[in-house]
Parts: C-alpha cells; structure tokens; sequence
C-alpha cells in the first residue's frame, strides 16, 4: 500500500501547482546549509530557529523545496558530509523539535523539505565504526570494508586526491586497514550488507517521520563503486544489481508518504545516468552534472555550442526520471564533463590570478558571481536560461544577490560563508563576535556585505535578487515547460540561445543573449502577432510574418508566448 501524501497528512497543503504532473518537475529547489544562514541566538552558527526566521524570504523567492545540506550531530570535518548520527541534529543548530518546527513552519508556506542523507560512509566518530573498530567479532565490523593484506588489495585514486593517498588508512584500533572513497575520516560503509540497508531505509522512515519530504542522497554514484579488498560490486553479491538499493529505497519512502522524492547525486558518465532512475523505480530527480558544467561555462564565455553538446551526450530520461539543473553548488565547480580542451580553457578562463581556486585536479572553489565577475546582468540571465530550461531548477543560496568566495578558507569553504542579509555587522546573519562565526561573513571587496545583501536588493526592481524573484515567479505561469514540448532552435549569431516548448496550440519561446553586445536575431514563431504575450525579460520583439525579429542588449532575455 502506498503511504499517504503530503496533502493528506497536512490539510491545506497544496501540493501541486499544475494538475497532471508530478510537484517536483517544476518545483524551484534553494539549497541551503543551517550552519551559515542565519544564526537566531548569537553564538554564531546558524540555527533551525533562525531558519524559521527567515521562511517568508524563501516564500517571496517562490521556492518550493528546500535542500537542507546536512545538520546531523558530526565533528564537521567536512562540513557535516560526516555524519556521526543519523538520528539527531547537531546541538550547535537546534534540537529535532526545531527541526519538526522548521518543517511544519515550511509546510505552512507550501515549501517542501528536502534533507541531504550521506550513506556511502559515516564519519570515524560514528557509533557503528567505534564499535566495528573496537570489536571484530561485533556486527558493526561488517558495516565497514576492511583488510589486513593492504599490499594485495585494490586500490585506486581517492575522490579528494591532494588530500588523500589512495582509498585504505591503517586503524590502530582494530589493526587493520579499512576502506574510504573520501577523506580518511570517512569509512565507506559496506553497502553489500543487508543489516547496513536496513538500518538506512530506517534512517529514511525516521526522517520521514519528523517532516522530511524527501532526500538527497549524498555520492550515490560511490555508493555503487567497486569496495573494499577485492573491489568488489553490488551486482557481484547476491543482493541483485547495484540499482536494487535505490529502488528499495523508493518503495520505502513511497510506503511512507506517496509523494515523498528521493534527488541522486550521481556524478557518473554521461551514458550511465540513465541507470539511477532505474526505469522509473529507482531515484525521480537527479543532479544534472553534464548540463552544469557546461551551461555556466557557456554562459562565461559567451558561446552556445557547450549546451548543444550536453544535450547531444545526455541520455533520453523522458518518461523514467527528470533532471535537475544548477549553476553552481556548495562544492567546487566540477569541469570533468566538459572536452579536453575546454576543460583547459575553463581552468584558465575561471580561475583566479594566483591559481588558489582550483581544487581536487577538477574544479574551481569559486561562486557563481566569480566566474561571471560580478555582473548581475549576467548572472541574471544565467538564472533566466536555468528557469526557462526543461528541468527542475535548483538555487545556491547566496547565488540570487550575486555573493562571491573567500579563498582565503580552506578548500571548499570558501564558498560556503554565510548569507548576506543586511549591511549590518556580520551581514546580519548573527550578533556573534565575528571570530566566534562559524565562517566569516566577507567584509571587503567588491562581494562585501554592505555591497552585496538581500536588504539593499529586496525592494529594487533592478536588483539580481529581484530578477531572480520574477523568473521564479514566470516559471510558476508556464506549465509548458516540459522535456516533452522541448526544442532548441538553430539562430545565428552562436552567442544567443533560442528555445521553444510548443504545447496544443501555443508556443512559448526563450531567448538569451550570452554576449556583451547587442545582438538581433531573427527565427519562426509562427504565432499570432497580435496576442503574443511577454512573460519575463526586457528583450525587444517583433513578430509578423510567422517570425520573430529579437533585439537583445548585453545579457538580455525574453520569455514570449504565442497562439499558432
Ligand atoms: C558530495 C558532497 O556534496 C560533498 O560536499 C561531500 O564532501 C562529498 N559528497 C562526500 O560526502
């Protein structure tokens, strides 16, 4: 039997905007992390009560879902992807009942709850590894990869490679050497194991429970790599295909609550991403990687064919699972997915004078408004093409007011400082001493918090966080956009983006301007001239003849719809 949906457990929830299609295909997901959001109590962490705080910001930013990057009780070695107890939050950022509150508080507004479950491994600080270390003959041994012929085990690169040798580190607890795709501190859990799966799904039941609406699921893609002394995958047990877990864990979420989603992040090869939605039984959402790296490098550098490009080497997902599209996350900004050559170009074209952004051998620790330097026209086009895109929009916090990175942070950090609220001390996120914040808030340079804040941008029509407000809002009103009506169109110059969604009679065109020059461009639209209708963007028209003339300035953008 299915569980029940959200609309039946909280009467008054609307659950979905547009009739027929599920809530998340055009929901607009924010990400954000507690710790650096907005601190209720002064002690200069963010906290669930200052989240609550701030829910109607969310609402008037017409988010529908927010990702909570993780809050668990963890020794934050790598903020909090180190999870030392699924159970809890940490007492630093609130309590569960204020994590209930955080929850039923969104509800209220209509805004989901989405929170980030790490599951390819724990911290060392977690109970199972304490136990597994201390004891061999316990049951939580098992939960772990180990061996004791280091010399003859597989090995390979780990996924921090300037941080870490290889994939085993010697525990002198146990004697042995115990397996890990991430840091050192982080024992992948083995995954093969049917006592480890049941304690996840209940991990998955539990959060349900307290108000989760659904998950994302930390490096699905680990989850699913070849472990420990003989490297060895899921479909090598007798658990069945890698895939199984996944689809296990939709049927228990789905038992739970009918309506509850499960987001991959799966950083995998083009050609395999397909597979985690596992014909429509595994994940429902899943991070679009390919298309990331490649439209925000499009729009830097002020060319169209890398979105081309992703499209041409993406899978057809239509009908078993749907994309969600970002400009940039809380990690570096992973240019793997893009060609060789351009791959070089990106390192060099993004990265900063003195070469500190790059990291991993992979990606730049920078922010969306670094790579763009600092131009809101830009940036808010960026955040037009990502709204007008078939997919589920995804938001950086921080991102919609233009917040830049602090390299002076280590590794990641640097672009995880707290929100900017006001030109207040600290920015307004907290009364603390500054040295006692979490991460310092940036206080000089062009990206400082009494430039750069939601305060000075919330009432100015002009502003990105406006902008970003109104593309949010356009989205709502265009249930046409959808894979299914989807097609690009072919326009010259390369610098402009055209695309169109044609659903019964009407059509829907977006155009985007990636140079920073004016551009006029001219392709079908074979509507009536005379109801053609603007939904968002300043970009001049003119449509007649069953074409349209457009007349874009730097960085313009418009959203046209039509009747054929
Ligand atoms: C992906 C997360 O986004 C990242 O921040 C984290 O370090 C790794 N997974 C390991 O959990």
């Amino acid at each position: 039997m299915r569980g029940r949906s959200k609309e039946d457990k909280f009467p008054g929830f609307v659950a979905t905007r547009m009739s027929g299609r599920d809530w998340y295909e055009n929901a607009t997901i924010y990400s954000l992390d507690i710790k650096t959001f907005n601190d209720s109590d002064g002690d200069g962490w963010g906290d669930f009560r200052g989240a609550i705080e701030k829910l109607d910001y969310l609402d008037e930013l017409g988010v529908d879902a927010v990702w909570l990057r993780p809050f668990y009780p963890s020794p934050l070695r790598d903020n909090g992807y180190d999870v030392a107890d699924y159970y809890g939050v940490d007492e630093r950022l609130g309590t569960l009942a204020e994590f209930r509150e955080f929850a039923a508080t969104a509800h209220d507004r209509d805004i989901r709850v989405l929170t980030d479950l790490v599951f390819n491994h724990t911290s060392n600080h977690h109970e199972w590894f304490r136990r597994a270390r201390e004891d061999p003959s316990s049951e939580y041994h098992d939960y772990y990869l180990w061996t004791s012929h280091v010399e003859d085990a597989h090995n390979r690169e780990n996924i921090f490679p300037e941080y870490e040798d290889g994939v085993w580190s010697y525990d002198d607890v146990a004697g042995k050497h115990y397996f890990h795709q991430f840091y050192e501190h982080q024992p992948d859990l083995n995954v093969a194991n049917p006592a480890v799966r049941e304690e996840l799904y209940d991990v998955l039941r539990f959060w349900l429970d307290q108000g989760a609406d659904g998950f994302r699921i930390d490096a699905a893609h680990p989850m699913l790599m070849p472990k420990g002394h003989d490297a060895t995958t899921l479909d090598e047990t007798d658990l069945g295909d890698g895939i199984e877990l996944f689809k296990e864990m939709r049927r228990v979420v789905a038992a739970e609550q009918s309506d509850a989603v499960l987001l991959a992040e799966a950083d995998d090869e083009p050609e395999r991403l397909d597979y985690y939605f596992g014909d429509g039984e595994a994940f429902h959402l899943q991070f679009n990687f390919v298309m990331n790296a490649h439209l925000t490098y499009a729009i830097g550098v002020q060319d169209t064919w890398p979105i081309r490009r992703a499209e041409e080497i993406l899978p057809d997902v239509e009908g078993v699972g749907h994309w969600v599209n970002f400009l940039r996350n809380h990690d570096e900004w992973n240019l793997l997915k893009l060609p060789e050559e351009t791959f070089e170009h990106a390192r060099e074209f993004f990265g900063d004078d003195a070469g500190d952004s790059w990291i991993f051998e992979r990606g730049h620790r920078l922010r969306l408004a670094d790579l763009y330097a600092g131009d809101h026209d830009r940036i808010a086009m960026a955040h037009s093409l990502l709204f007008a895109l078939p997919g589920t929009p995804a938001l950086q916090s921080g991102d919609e007011i233009g917040m830049g990175s602090d390299l002076s942070l280590p590794e990641r950090e640097a672009v995880r400082t707290p929100m900017q609220w006001d030109d207040s001390p600290n920015g307004g996120f907290s009364t603390a001493d500054p040295e006692n914040c979490y991460n310092p808030v940036i206080d000089e340079g062009e990206y400082a918090y009494d430039r750069i804040n939601v305060a000075a941008q919330r009432d100015d029509p002009d502003s990105l966080l406006s902008r970003v407000r109104n593309l949010s809002a356009a989205r709502d009103r265009c249930p046409e956009i959808a894979p299914v009506n989807y097609a690009p169109v072919d326009v010259d110059p390369k610098e402009v983006w055209v695309h169109r969604f044609d659903d019964g009679d009407t059509t829907l065109l977006c155009a985007h301007n990636f140079a920073d020059e004016h551009r006029e461009v001219v392709c079908g639209f074979d509507v009536d001239p005379d109801g053609v209708e603007r939904i968002v963007g300043p970009g001049g028209y003119h449509v007649a003849d069953g074409g349209v003339t457009l007349w874009l300035d730097d960085c313009e953008y418009v959203w046209l719809r039509g009747e054929r």
